[in-house]
């Protein structure tokens, strides 16, 4: 997905663009396959977005209003083919190719060019190319992390991590202890109440669930990503709010998973149909692993050992840049990154390189993407200028900073960020945040939606380089694309 949006933004400015992809197809791991390794990454059979249709759309490219609420992963692999053929971004590709190595080129110190060292994935041959600048598109989602725990080399039971389940075949009848109560969590242990024996779901500080479908039957990220939310209101009143909403569709406490850190301290987990597994007995929430044994486990509390068939952890991943050396760009300990706005290593002389989708909003990556890549096409344009490595220095600290006061730590808050207050810091950055208080004046009815109504990402094209003129019908309109699938006359 990120390395469509970089294609479009270079295709947009004229720029010469060349994508290597080392598999055989594009989608990334939107691209449902039955082995997935950290090689090719992929979603499960069952996976449904968690972000609505309207909320992931690509800014000048509205999902048919055919397409349902919420999209099967076929459907959101389906889009993405939509918008690449629509912008004529697939002939850019260059399949089986996967980048090994990137240096400074010779004369970086002038230019700022780089090379690249590609291997093509199915003869073995190594070439190499210099570019004026790169995009790095690789995903976060690729490197499965598994803990360790006492006595796990004692327990004799299958384990898996959640990237490698795909269905829930061969799980019937088994008793199969989850661990992590992220989106993979959640989504395997609904799915896998269905026929399992006894699904246990383990988690060692709680979880808030986040349903689809929020109040008055609108998308959970329809209803709460709105700039009056977050700019008017104050955070904790939202927090507190937030907190009643979730409640209400399910008491956290009494379901036995409620976390002590507020709702936003968290990567949102949006599941629906756990709280019905929860209280048929299905799925049992549990607290933290304490130790393994032979055949089970015993949690933090417990006294007795529960049996267990089958363990997956469903415990996140580890970010990496294989191909980068760690003075371009070094991960530390606990997944920790630190670029500016999450797309420049800050020290570097020349800015012609920047990661692309490696951010955990609290809404869609697909609009966050396709922001980065324009911004970094500005960039390299000369129509955005960076600040000095000083002052992204201190915005790095600064990010950081906000991160150790507002999130849990954990390694997966590494690169959390809130959705549109980031979408806007990057857009000011080249031009394309709306002027809502012109708009306020000029143009009162877009005005309502764009301030008290969803953050839709066509609000990046309404004025700015590249704004398209579609976007103001885009934005009045996305009701109708909303529910449309919905209709079949019995609502008039
Ligand atoms: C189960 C699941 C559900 C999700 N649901 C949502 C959702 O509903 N909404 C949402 O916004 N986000 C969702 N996400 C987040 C998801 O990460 C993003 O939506 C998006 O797929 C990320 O796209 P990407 O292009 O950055 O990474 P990827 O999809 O991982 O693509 C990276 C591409 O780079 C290629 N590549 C990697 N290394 C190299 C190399 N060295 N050389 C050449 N090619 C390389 C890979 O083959 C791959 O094609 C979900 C994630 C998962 C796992
Ligand atoms: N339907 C969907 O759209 C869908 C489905 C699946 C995944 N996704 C996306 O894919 C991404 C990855 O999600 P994910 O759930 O696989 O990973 P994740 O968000 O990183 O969650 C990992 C979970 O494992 C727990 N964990 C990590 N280390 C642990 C340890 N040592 N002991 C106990 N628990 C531990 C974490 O708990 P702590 O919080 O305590 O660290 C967290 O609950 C996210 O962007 C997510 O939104 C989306």
């Amino acid at each position: 997905m990120s390395g469509l949006t970089a294609i479009k933004a270079c295709k947009e400015e004229n720029l010469d663009v060349v994508c290597y992809e080392k598999s055989g197809e594009f989608g990334g791991l939107w691209r449902y396959h039955e082995n997935s390794d950290d090689r090719f990454p992929s979603i499960m059979k069952s996976t449904m977005s968690n972000t609505s249709k309207e909320m992931s759309a690509f800014s000048d490219f509205p999902p048919p209003s055919e397409f349902p609420t919420y999209l099967h992963h076929s459907t959101v692999l389906k889009y993405l083919e939509m918008y690449a053929e629509n912008f004529d971004l697939l002939g850019s590709i260059t399949y089986y190719q996967e980048v090994v190595e990137i240096i400074p080129s010779e004369d970086y110190g002038t230019t700022g060019k780089w090379l690249v060292k590609v291997r093509n994935t199915r003869s073995d041959e190594s070439r190499e190319e210099i570019f004026d600048g790169l995009m790095v598109c690789n995903g976060h989602l690729g490197y499965h992390y598994t803990p360790t725990y006492p006595n796990l080399d004692l327990y004799t039971g299958k384990s898996l991590h959640s990237s490698r389940y795909k269905t829930n075949l061969g799980m019937e009848e088994q008793r199969v202890l989850i661990i992590g109560a992220g989106n993979s969590g959640v989504d395997i242990a609904a799915e896998l109440a269905n026929v399992s024996k006894k699904v246990y779901l383990s988690s060692r500080r709680g979880v808030w669930i986040y349903p689809r479908l929020f109040d008055k039957s609108k998308p959970m990220d329809v209803s709460l990503h709105r700039r009056y939310n977050v700019t008017v209101l104050p955070s904790s009143y939202m927090e507190k709010k937030l907190e009643k909403s979730l409640n209400k569709k399910m008491d956290h406490k009494k379901f036995g998973i409620k976390p002590y850190h507020p709702v936003t301290s968290q990567t949102p987990t949006v599941n629906d149909e756990i709280q019905y597994k929860l209280l048929t007995g299905a799925v049992t929430a549990k607290k933290d692993v304490k130790e393994f044994s032979q055949n089970g486990v015993l949690f933090d509390g417990e006294e007795e050992i529960t049996p267990i068939d089958v363990v997956i952890f469903a415990t996140g991943f580890y970010i990496k840049f294989p191909f980068l050396t760690d003075d371009i760009l070094r991960v530390g300990k606990n997944n920790k990154v630190l670029l500016y706005k999450n797309m420049f290593p800050p020290q570097l002389k020349h800015h012609t390189l920047a990661v692309i989708g490696l951010v955990q909003p609290n809404g869609s990556v697909f609009p966050v993407a396709e922001l980065q890549s324009r911004c970094f096409v500005a960039v390299m344009t000369n129509k955005c200028r960076l600040p000095s490595t000083e002052k992204m220095l201190a915005s790095v600290r600064a990010t950081e900073g906000f991160r150790a006061r507002n999130y849990v730590q954990s390694p997966r808050h590494s690169i959390d960020t809130p959705w549109i207050p980031y979408m806007d810091d990057i857009a000011e950055m080249f031009g394309v945040k709306p002027n809502l208080a012109a708009m306020a004046v000029k143009d009162p009815k877009l005005f309502r939606i764009c301030f008290f109504g969803p953050c839709l990402p066509y609000q990046y094209r309404l004025t700015g380089p590249h704004k398209w003129e579609g976007a103001r019908d885009a934005i009045l309109n996305y009701k109708n694309r909303l529910y449309e699938h919905l209709k079949n006359g019995r609502e008039k």
